[in-house]
Parts: structure tokens; sequence; C-alpha cells
């Protein structure tokens, strides 16, 4: 018999045509205004009260910082790539204060002896989705300096270094801008010469079979109390093997968009229970990869 769905709820919109085809390319999208103004404004209240200049897993420290596990500007595009097994890998702000001296030097994130990439050609093993909350009109404010394409990249000579390379970048952004990025893309982080102080958001998601890297395991209880999708997200399994085959009740995490869409038509027939099927993710069925 098939386990009723749960699932009321549809994933936001996500990746075209034309903007998967721009980011597995680049490794990198970005999404002007995808915050209205109020909610930046929120954000970066909250990121001043909370204090620290980089705290780990803070969408269980504000409910203005709960709001972005599922936020429909950004979700749709890693529901498109992970699907039924979505889970929010990581929740951080920076900030970076004028004249900081540390920052990052090249680096791409993710395990470095042995990097997702040599599994992984077609898609991401993990995604990092980017608010932007202070404006970013130039260089020298701490901008995120990358070089498109790297992702691709298994070596760069300048890693561990602040060496400029002729192909990198400095995001120039409005205040609630987004990016993804593709992991192993190569970055590193601008000086701050400005007289203000950078603040961003960083979410990364990943298949749930990928383990945290902000956090153990969420507070169950606290998770328990969220909306089903953030519960879900969140991937609070006390049974460490839940993140690997997840419970009946969490499958599917979201409604069909439309007919014919992920969760719609998982494959095998009835006799097998839904949460043990075969579900193709959107980036699957478009034939993205
Ligand atoms: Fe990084």
């Amino acid at each position: 018999m098939q386990t009723p769905s749960p699932a009321t709820v549809p994933a936001p919109p996500g990746f075209t045509d034309e903007s998967w085809a721009a980011f597995a390319r680049d490794g990198i999208l970005v999404i002007e205004d995808a915050l209205s103004p109020a909610v930046v404004a929120d954000l970066n209240d909250a990121v001043v009260r909370h204090g620290e200049d980089n705290p780990l897993h803070i969408v269980a420290d504000d409910e203005r910082f709960t709001e972005l596990i599922d936020h429909p500007a950004h979700i749709g595009f890693v529901y498109d790539v992970y699907g039924e097994m979505l889970k929010l890998l990581r929740s951080e702000y920076f900030r970076r204060e004028p004249g900081t001296i540390v920052r990052n030097s090249w680096h791409f994130d993710g395990p470095r002896p042995l990097p997702f990439s040599v599994f992984t050609g077609a898609l991401p093993l993990r995604i990092k989705a980017a608010y932007w909350l202070t404006p970013l009109p130039t260089a020298g404010m701490g901008n995120l300096v990358f070089i498109r394409g790297s992702h691709r990249w298994d070596f760069l000579p300048e890693y561990q270094t602040h060496e400029p390379h002729p192909q990198e970048e400095r995001l120039i952004v409005r205040p609630g801008a987004l990016t993804l990025m593709w992991s192993g893309l190569w970055h590193r982080v601008d000086v701050n010469d400005s007289d203000t102080t950078r603040q961003n958001i960083f979410l990364e998601y990943g298949p749930s079979w990928v383990v945290t890297s902000d956090r153990q395991l969420a507070e169950p209880a606290w998770a328990a109390e969220l909306s089903r999708e953030r519960r879900i997200l969140m991937r609070a399994y006390e049974e460490a093997n839940e993140c690997i085959k997840p419970p009946a009740r969490d499958v599917p995490l979201y409604a069909p968009r439309d007919a014919g869409s992920a969760g719609s038509h998982p494959h095998y027939p009835d006799h097998v229970p839904l949460h043990l099927r075969k579900f193709s993710t959107p980036v699957e069925q478009r034939k993205w990869v």
C-alpha cells in the first residue's frame, strides 16, 4: 500500500533552462533583489543583535534566520538539485569590518584531501546560497572574489594565497542579492577598505546523506516545532541512518509543482512504499545532466 502523501506545499520555482545552463557553466548564479528591503533590514538587525562575527547554525538563534531555512527566494533552486533528500547542511553569517586583516584566501568550500568533485563531475554535492545584506557597489569592500567556471578545476596554483588571478571577479551587488555557488568554485575575500561592515548570510544545502558542518544534530525539540518543510530540511534525526533512508512521514518533502513534475511520478508501483521508491529530481527530469 502506498503511504498517503502528507505534503501539501509545492516547491517554490527554481531554475529555468537558461539559469541552469549559466550555473552549470559558471559555478555561480547572481540574482539581484531576491529579498525585499524590509527583509534585508530585519536580517541586518538580527546580525547586529546577535553580535558575533561568524556564528554557525544561526537558524536556531533568531526567528528571522529560521525563516531562511526554506525561503522561497532560494529553496526551489536547491530542491531542483537534491529533491526529496534536500537538507540544510550549514547556516552562518559573516560580519567583515573595515580594515579586517584576517580574510579567507583562495580556496573552495568542502573537503580538501578528498574533494566532492572526485565523485561528482556532473552535479555539485553542496550548493551555497548567500544573501548579501549590505551595499557592494565597488571592489575593496570585503567582496567575494571568484573565478567563473573554476568549479571544474581540481587545482589552483594560488591556493592559500591572495595572489590575484587573471580571471578573478569581484561580486558587485545591491543589498538583497542572492548568489548560488557550486561546491568547488574557487574564491577568496577582498579587503575591506571602506567605512562599512560587510554583512552576509550563507546557507549550504545538499542531499541528506552529506554530513552537516555546523552541528552534529539540530535540537530535536526545536526542530519539532518548525513547519513540516523546515523540520524535514533540518533532518534532526536521532537515528543516524534516517539521513540515508528518510522516514515515511518525511517523503515526499514537497507536493508536485504541476502534473508530471518531481514527486508526482516516483518510480515503482504501489507494492513499494513511497519513501523507498526512486524519485527523479527536477534536474534529472529536465535532462540537465
Ligand atoms: Fe569559502
